[in-house]
């Protein structure tokens, strides 16, 4: 079945369709809408939850964390991390700018 996740952006939202379950890092990066920078895009740790540079925020839809970090991350109200959420419903994010790292393109 599936579901569709809506990218919030300054120059219009991006509807990406996608099956029920998948990653939403995996989903964003395969869709042109990589929540990394372009250093990060290549310094990250491939997922697993480490690096915190995969952030996210959800506007709207469920996605209860899972992770640890993910779960801070919701409570304190800090983008969540794209790489421990699963695509289970609807949902809308908000790639949050990242000066850090070197800002998104
Ligand atoms: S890719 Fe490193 S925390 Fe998500």
């Amino acid at each position: 079945m599936s579901v569709t996740v809506t990218v919030l952006g300054d120059d219009g939202d991006t509807l990406v369709e996608t099956t029920r379950g998948r990653v939403l890092r995996d989903v964003l990066r395969e869709n042109d809408c990589s929540p990394y920078t372009r250093l990060t895009a290549r310094a990250n740790c491939g997922g697993r939850g480490l690096c915190a540079t995969c952030g996210v925020r959800v506007r709207e839809g469920s996605a209860p964390p899972t992770h640890w970090h993910d779960r801070l991350a919701d409570w304190a109200g800090y983008p969540r991390l794209s790489c421990q959420l699963t695509v289970d419903d609807d949902l809308v994010v908000e790639i949050p700018d990242k000066r850090v790292w070197g800002g998104r393109e």
